[in-house]
Parts: structure tokens; C-alpha cells; sequence
């Protein structure tokens, strides 16, 4: 019998934390964006005026696929796909639960601790999970045991690997080279690839689009709404064969049939300024490095915190030795108006530290002045 998709455990923290916090570190997104801020923020790189533009977007149904504009905008993104290749989602989300019906996985590979639907999607759909572990040594710097994966990839044989790259919660970022034996690993045994490319956008240094494991045989899910700040346009993507595409929209007739052309459009004028002079997005890419600088500084002068800033994404895992439990300091740092996401909402997914007796996600998404606050009162109060 197949299992149900259990609770959604970090829905209901963040549902209940991120609007009322003053440092909503909980969240694993840049600051919001207003509309205003991110039309202001794009209109420099295009010579009519986008608020005009925007009011006349018809609200009609899009096209089921996506807006034909916008699937060759993404399909840029990964060479050696076409507008073909591109179907336009309501969010990430529904990309995976798509796929994965489509995919009918029995054994699906997923790096652990997993955003949650990466792992109860394939579970309610009647798959195993073969965990590939990331470890946290006695600093909280994570760690990769790829050696130790591509052998579980090659004796498992799982028939999907879903690769979140830039991984949440971890933050961890593969050269191409541990890229590449980990797909080599996998697809030696069969195994389609999957990559959850949904942090790709904030991966490395330049404030570019990052690299992308597309290639013809894979699948990417993905979309650049967190790193941007603008997760309510809901806009998410998949990359895949036009066939399996196909079948999926199929499905989504049923579930939110077409994306709403507002999204689209907005969507489309990100993509094209990215490839333009970048005005809105290159300075939250140095808002992002600037928190990872703050960061790194504050948590070397620290005694019982432990972690490091992400290589790539805008979340970090953040250790304690403090004897209270993770509840007595998560309200504590509530009193103090911070929100960090205790890691016990990543589920059993977490194979916890045994060298640490609490933990939390931190986002770093914060506006810098703010993010440099909210480490003080930290320090302040006492809260490490
Ligand atoms: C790794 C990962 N995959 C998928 C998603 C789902 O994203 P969306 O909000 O686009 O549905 C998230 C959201 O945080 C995520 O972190």
C-alpha cells in the first residue's frame, strides 16, 4: 500500500514565525521584494517602461506549457535543451511532485537532511530512500563522503537520484568534479538524475545564473524566486524530454492548469535583465556575500555556536553545545525577535550531530545591517 504525504513539519514554524519576527532568519530566501522595488530594480535594463507594460498583460489563461518567451529564456539557461525541453510550474514544488509521478521511482537517492518534499513525494509514491549523508565534524563545518555515495550509488542501484545543488540546508557546493562522479555513479546503474537546482542562482562568486547538470537523458527542477526574494510569483520550471513534459502537463490540467501570466511576464524581465546589465539582481548577489562575510567573522569569536557560512544557497546549519533544550533556546531567541528554524522540523531526515546538543537553520537573506544586528543581539544576550 502506498503511504500518505505526512505533515509538512516546517510549513507550520515558518507559518507561524516568519511574519511577526524582526530578524526572520528562518526563512530560506532573500528579503522579500515589493512589486515596486522589483520593477524599480529591473527597469533599468529595458527601454519602456515595465509598470505600463505590466498593466497590460492580458488575465487570460497562459499557454498550458508556459509563455513560449519565458520557456526559451529557461531552456538558455541549459544548454542543450530547446523551447521543448522548458515546462513552466507553479512553483518548484509542483515541478518534483510531477516529475516523480512521472518518474514512478522504486529506489530514489537523496542527499539528507532533504527539504522535506524530496524525500515524503518519492515515499508516498511507494519508493524507498537510500539517504546520502552529509556529516557536520566537531566545528559544524558539513562535509561530503563522495567516495562513500558513488559506492552506495553503484551497490544500491537506486532508478532516481534527486541532487539538490546548492543543497539546503547544508549550504555544500560540488566542483565539477565531484559533480561529475557522483552522475557518473549514478548513471553507470541506470539512474535517471534529477538535479533541484532551485539555489543555482547564488552558487558561486558572480552574480550569474551559476552552472546547471542539465544535459539530454537528466531532468532539472528549478527557478530563481528565492534568490531573488520573490517567492509569491510562484514560478518554477522543469527540464526535461518533451514527452515526459508532456504527460506531466497533463497532470497539471488537473492541479493549477496554467501559471498565472503576471508571474510569467515578471519572470521573463528577471531572465532578460540577468543577461542585460543584471541592475536587480547583482546587488542582492553582494548582499548575499556581504552576510557571508559578517558571518564568518562573527561565528569564528563564538564559543558554542558552530557552523559555516553556505557555499552556495541562502541557508547554513547553525550548532550549539548550550545544555537547554533546542525549544527553551528557540524561545529565547523568539523573546530576543529571531527566528531560526529548528533543525528537528527537517524530520528524520537528519542524522543530528551527536557533537551538538541543538541546532537551527539560519537564512541569509536578512538585509546586511540587519543580518549584523541580529548576530550582536545574539552575542548580547547571551544566546550563545
Ligand atoms: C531545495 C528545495 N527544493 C524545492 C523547493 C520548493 O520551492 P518552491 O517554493 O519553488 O516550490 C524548496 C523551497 O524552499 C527548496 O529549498
Amino acid at each position: 500500500m502506498k503511504a500518505t504525504l505526512s505533515e509538512f513539519l516546517m510549513e507550520d514554524w515558518l507559518e507561524k514565525h516568519r511574519f511577526s519576527a524582526r530578524f526572520n532568519a528562518g526563512e530560506s530566501g532573500h528579503r522579500s521584494q515589493n512589486l515596486a522595488s522589483f520593477l524599480a530594480g529591473l527597469q533599468p535594463d529595458f527601454s519602456f517602461s515595465l509598470g505600463e507594460a505590466l498593466a497590460e498583460v492580458m488575465l487570460c489563461d497562459a499557454p498550458n506549457m508556459g509563455m513560449d518567451e519565458l520557456r526559451v529564456a529557461v531552456a538558455s539557461l541549459h544548454p542543450g535543451s530547446s523551447l521543448e525541453n522548458i515546462l513552466i510550474t507553479t512553483g518548484t514544488s509542483e515541478a518534483i511532485l510531477l516529475l516523480l509521478r512521472q518518474l514512478k521511482p522504486k529506489k530514489v537517492a537523496v542527499l539528507t537532511p532533504a527539504f522535506q518534499l524530496l524525500t515524503e513525494i518519492p515515499k508516498s509514491l511507494g519508493a524507498q530512500i537510500l539517504p546520502l549523508s552529509v556529516h557536520w565534524d566537531e566545528h559544524g563545518i558539513p562535509n561530503a563522503d563522495l567516495k562513500h555515495w558513488c559506492e552506495l550509488l553503484r551497490s544500491e542501484r537506486p532508478d532516481v537520484f534527486i541532487l539538490n545543488h546548492p543543497h539546503n540546508p547544508s549550504g555544500l557546493v560540488f566542483d565539477d568534479f565531484e559533480m561529475g562522479c557522483l552522475i557518473e555513479a549514478a548513471e553507470s546503474v541506470g539512474c535517471i538524475v534529477v538535479g533541484d537546482e532551485h539555489y543555482r542562482f547564488l552558487s558561486g562568486l558572480n552574480p550569474d545564473a551559476g552552472k546547471t547538470l542539465y544535459r539530454p537523458g537528466r531532468f532539472v527542477t528549478g527557478s530563481f524566486i528565492k534568490c531573488t526574494g520573490t517567492p509569491g510569483l510562484r514560478i518554477g520550471w522543469c527540464v526535461g524530454d518533451s514527452e515526459t513534459l508532456r504527460a506531466m502537463q497533463s497532470e497539471k490540467n488537473y492541479l493549477t492548469h496554467t501559471v498565472n501570466p503576471l508571474s510569467q511576464i515578471l519572470a521573463l524581465w528577471f531572465l532578460q535583465s540577468l543577461e542585460r546589465n543584471n541592475s536587480f539582481f547583482a546587488p542582492l548577489h553582494r548582499e548575499w556575500l556581504l552576510n557571508k562575510e559578517t558571518f564568518e567573522k562573527w561565528i569564528k569569536s563564538q564559543e558554542s555556536w558552530f557552523g559555516a557560512s553556505p557555499c552556495g544557497g541562502l541557508v547554513s546549519c547553525l550548532f550549539s553545545r548550550h545544555p537547554s533544550s533546542e525549544r527553551d533556546i528557540f524561545l529565547t531567541l523568539r523573546k530576543n525577535e529571531i527566528f531560526l528554524l529548528p533543525l528537528s522540523s527537517f524530520g528524520d531526515s537528519f542524522l543530528f550531530p551527536s557533537q551538538f546538543s541543538s541546532g537551527f537553520r539560519i537564512g541569509f537573506g536578512l538585509q546586511p545591517g540587519l543580518f549584523k544586528e541580529m548576530l550582536t543581539v545574539m552575542v548580547r544576550n547571551r544566546l550563545s
